[in-house]
């Protein structure tokens, strides 16, 4: 039940730092270090390359899942999108390991997907926060989100378990492998769940910047490099999903190729700056569309802000950032959909569970 909230949305985004704590005590064993099946870290450390395969949010989830697995695992890790793999599979490696990343675990287009490589003999891992769904069921293994049930449309505490779970499975196959972590990842995590209680407590904050930013306009761009580049991608979801704005999310140094010429005077540009690598081209990318009128918002994070900064992100662990700067990007767009009167928790023509292909 909602309870108190006015959305089950809200309700579900200030649920994560919890589910994030959930997360961490149900993958910890009694010494409190991470675990998990260990034929599932078996199967990860034999696989020759992984192919993890979702839609919508949570193939948004799995593009910042490679960086996780590439980064601690060194297993190379392609993401493809359900609909599109079924009938234009690319040339399998001799040892692939497929991951589902499904909320409901009912997903039509990635059934169709498992259903063709269970087929072809392949060993499948579901990660979904539906335990007992399709998805579980057919595949060799599951590992559960935690989350507790998702009621809004919009997918949004399901997107943080599916990272927090991914980072761990990652964090576990490479201490299997013997590749050496050189962070404490139930501590980073942790931090990662206060860091959210923080931004979860300042939604007045992020009321303002959809009032003043997203209030008038019919579009808005989310630029980011890298994993901000995979948030904004999901930011822009968020944001057409419930608000009927078109939003594009686009890789920052992309813009010059074709994107830029759709700036005009006071369109929206959300920029995220959380990649010390990055930060100053990124920074290029911002001045270049302001400079063509473009209206920036740009959300940092702590260590690597600016006085232009529109808000500084508390500090994470860089490759944890998408798990925190998630959440402005959610509330941006609750607080939009909510100022333009659209029904939050169920959008036109979306339904929860995509059960058709
Ligand atoms: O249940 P699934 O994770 O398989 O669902 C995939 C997409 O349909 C889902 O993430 C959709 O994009 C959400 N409505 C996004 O908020």
């Amino acid at each position: 039940e909602k309870g108190t909230y006015p959305h089950y949305m809200l309700k579900e985004i200030d649920e994560q730092p919890l589910v994030i704590r959930k997360i961490i005590q149900s993958y910890q064993d009694g010494e409190g270090a991470l675990e998990m099946d260990s034929d599932i870290v078996a199967t990860m450390q034999e696989a020759d390359r992984i192919y993890i395969i979702a839609a919508g949010t949570s193939y948004h989830a799995g593009l910042v899942g490679k960086q996780f697995i590439e980064k601690l695992t060194k297993i190379p890790v392609e993401v493809h999108i359900s609909s599109e793999f079924g009938y234009n599979m690319p040339l399998l490696s001799e040892k692939p390991l497929f991951i589902f990343i499904s909320q409901s675990g009912e997903t039509a287009d990635s059934r169709q997907v498992l259903v063709q490589v269970k087929e072809m003999g392949y060993k499948a891992l579901t990660i979904t926060n539906v335990s007992g769904s399709t998805l579980s069921r057919e595949a060799d293994y599951t590992l559960l989100l935690h989350a507790g049930p998702e009621i809004a449309v919009a997918s949004t505490k399901a997107y943080t378990a599916q990272l927090a779970v991914l980072a761990i499975l990652a964090e576990v196959t490479a201490r299997g492998i013997g590749h050496e972590v050189d962070f404490d990842l139930v501590q980073e995590l942790g931090i990662v769940a206060s860091a959210m209680e923080t931004l979860c407590d300042d939604k007045e904050e992020f009321e303002s910047i959809a009032h003043e930013y997203l209030t008038v306009t019919r579009n808005a761009f989310f630029i980011g490099r890298g994993i901000d580049f995979y948030v904004g991608l999901e930011g822009a979801l968020k944001l057409k999903e419930i608000s009927y704005i078109q939003a594009e999310g686009f890789a920052g140094g992309e813009l010059k190729h074709g994107t830029i010429a759709l700036i005009e005077e006071g369109t929206p540009v959300i920029a995220l700056a959380t990649q010390e690598f990055v930060n100053l081209s990124i920074r290029g990318n911002v001045k270049e569309v302001a400079a063509r009128g473009a209206n920036p918002c740009i959300i940092s994070m702590s260590g690597l802000e600016t006085d232009e900064d529109r808000f500084v992100l508390p500090e994470v662990n860089s490759l944890l950032t998408p798990l925190i700067s998630v959440i402005p990007m959610q509330l941006i767009s609750y607080y939009a959909a909510l100022h333009r009167n659209c029904d939050v928790d169920k959008p036109r023509n979306l339904a929860k569970s995509v059960t058709v292909e």
